[in-house]
Parts: C-alpha cells; structure tokens; sequence
C-alpha cells in the first residue's frame, strides 16, 4: 500500500485493489497442484505495493471502471510485474526479495524460473480474455521488459553510461507502468488520446521512480525500504545519481572512480566509503533534479486529462515519488 495517496482513494478504487489482491492468487492457486500454486504466491505473499493495479484502476477512471476486465486487467499486469522480479532475482542472484527469501534462495532457481514463466503464462491468458489489443500492448510490454533487462546485462560499451542507464530504466521499469496506465484507460474504454496521455504519464513516472529508487539505494540510513542500502554498488550496478557523482571534478569524484573501477564493491568498510562520497556528492542533488524533472512530465501529461479525482490521485503519485524517502 502506498499510504501517501491512500487518502485519495474512494472506497471503489480501494475495493477494486481487493479484487485485485484475491484474483492474483486465485489466478495462481490450483488444488492439484500444491507446490506449484505455492512457489507462485511466494513473492505475491511477500508483499510489494500493488502500484501498477492501482494505476490500471486509475486509468479505467478516465472510462468506465465497472467494464468488465478492469481488475483483470489489473492482475494480469501485477502478474508480468511479479514474474519478472522471480526471473530477475536469478539473474541478480538475489536473496532476498520483500524482506523474504527469493524463490530462487527458498527453492533453487529452476524452480524460480519456472514460476516466473507460470505467472507470464498466466497472464497471457488473462490477456487473450481481455481481447486482441490488450494482447499486442501486453507482448510489447513484454518485450520492452526483455529488451531493458539486456540491454542492462550487455552494458553502455564505450558509449554514454547515463543514457545507456536511461535507456534501460525506460525499457525495464517505465514501459511496464505505460501498459498499465494504457491499458486501464483502454479496458474502461477511454477515448484513445486519453490512453495516449495516460501511457505517457506512466512511462515518465516509471522513470522518476526508478531515479527515485537508485537515491534510496544511496541515502536510507535503515533498511525501512526492506533493502539495505549500498546494494546496487555491492551488485556493481552504476545508477544515476552514482554515474553523475563521477563525472565529478576534485579528490571524492576521483576515489569514487578508483573504488568503482574495480566492479561490484564487496567489502563493507569500502562500501560504506563509497556511500559517504556519494552521500556528500553533487550526484545526489543532479539525480533528484532527474526526478522532479521526470515526475512534471508526467504531471505534464495529466493535464491534458480531464479533471476528475483519479487525475488528482496520480499526481499525488507523482508529489510521492519526489518526497518519498523509502
Ligand atoms: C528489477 O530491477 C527488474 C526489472 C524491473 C525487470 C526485469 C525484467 C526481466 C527479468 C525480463 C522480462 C521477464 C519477464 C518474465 C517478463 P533491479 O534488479 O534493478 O531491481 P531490484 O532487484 O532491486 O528490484
Ligand atoms: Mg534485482
Ligand atoms: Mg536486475
């Protein structure tokens, strides 16, 4: 839940939320299969904040929420969202998911990958349900997602690292929440220039709150986020405000550089050295800058919408990934 806009929800929007929370698992729960419904309501049990459902009701406002589909719709982007952080956490070799052991730590990762493509398959049915359009806009979300995550693992080469790592964040975070705007405006049957703007509105949120996410990374004192800090330099991943930080001119930006240099940081005194740096760098203030700038494209994008309360609860949205702190 994200309490900052909670206060803007009406009780339809939040009772469409618990719809969405009971058809994801009844969506993953078959009684012959026990283990497999288990291994794939691992990560939905473990939490998580459910932003792209509440953004698909918030598009489906700009039509008619109550068309059948809406928290279909809902579901079967959460579900795309899910199975790529299953797949993802292989790739990352990542333990620890939602402050829970990863499918791939809890079971190995055959089992992760596998559950990953159950919750895609499960998905694509969904789409099929929803008609042809949702399908296209669903496989290029898709491939978008695949295209950032390699894009990611191939690297910037000898090219621009902070538009490489732009690139990647537009492909691997922002195309999923454009589906979702999108696809909630087409499913509650908006006029097409509305899904346009709703599309927009959630690729460049997509992008402040990945900024967003890489500051936090940087900046939160207590693991309050259920990450703890210093994981991205740990997984040798340069973000944003950290690729800004070495660009800088003087002795921090240079020791940053050297410290980096070397791939992923593993000892904890140096990871905490780096941290420092950055925490007193210029990489901070430029990347938040990034945030508010991305955030007000979005805001941008949401005034050409009518002004209906679920415009106001997006750009609450957009107020809470400039101010949030975890
Ligand atoms: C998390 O990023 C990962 C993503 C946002 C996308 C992952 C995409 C894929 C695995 C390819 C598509 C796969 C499917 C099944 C659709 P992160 O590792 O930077 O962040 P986090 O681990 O800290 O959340
Ligand atoms: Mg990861
Ligand atoms: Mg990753």
């Amino acid at each position: 839940r994200i309490e900052a806009v909670d206060g803007a929800l009406t009780a339809a929007l939040r009772a469409g939320l618990e719809r969405v929370e009971r058809e994801l698992r009844s969506s993953l729960t078959d009684p012959d299969d026990p283990f497999l419904s288990a291994a794939a309501v691992h990560l939905i049990d473990a939490g998580g904040k459910r932003l792209r459902p509440l953004i698909v009701l918030l598009g489906a406002e700009f039509g008619d929420p109550r068309r059948p589909g809406v928290v279909q719709a809902g579901v079967l982007v959460e579900l795309v969202h899910v199975a790529s952080l299953y797949h993802d956490d292989v790739m990352d070799e990542a333990p620890v998911r939602h402050g829970v052991s990863s499918a791939n730590k809890r079971w190995n990762n055959s089992v992760a990958v596998l559950v990953g493509d159950f919750l895609l398959a499960r998905a694509a049915e969904i789409g099929v349900g929803l008609g042809d359009e949702t399908m296209r806009m669903q496989a290029q979300a898709i491939n978008r997602l695949v295209r950032g995550q390699i894009l990611e693992t191939v690297g910037p080469g000898e090219g621009d690292t902070v538009a490489h790592c732009i690139e990647v964040m537009r492909d691997k975070s922002a195309a999923l929440l454009a589906l979702a705007a999108r696809l909630g405006g087409v499913v509650g049957g908006a006029p097409p220039e509305v899904c346009q703007a709703l599309a927009t509105t959630g690729e460049q949120l997509g992008i402040a709150f990945q900024i967003s996410d890489d500051l936090i990374d940087i900046l939160t004192a207590s693991p309050a986020s259920g990450k703890t800090p210093g994981t991205d330099l740990r997984q040798g991943v340069l973000t944003i405000p950290v690729l800004y930080a070495m660009q800088g001119e003087g002795p921090g930006p240079r020791r940053l550089r050297e410290i980096l240099a070397a791939g992923p940081v593993t000892d904890d005194a140096l990871v905490a050295e780096a941290l420092e740096l950055l925490r007193g760098s210029e990489g901070l203030e430029r990347a938040a800058a990034d945030v508010t700038a991305y955030a007000d494209r979005a805001r941008q994008a949401l005034s050409l919408l009518p002004a209906i309360p679920a415009r106001q609860a997006l750009e609450e949205l957009c107020d809470y990934i400039v101010s949030r702190d975890r």
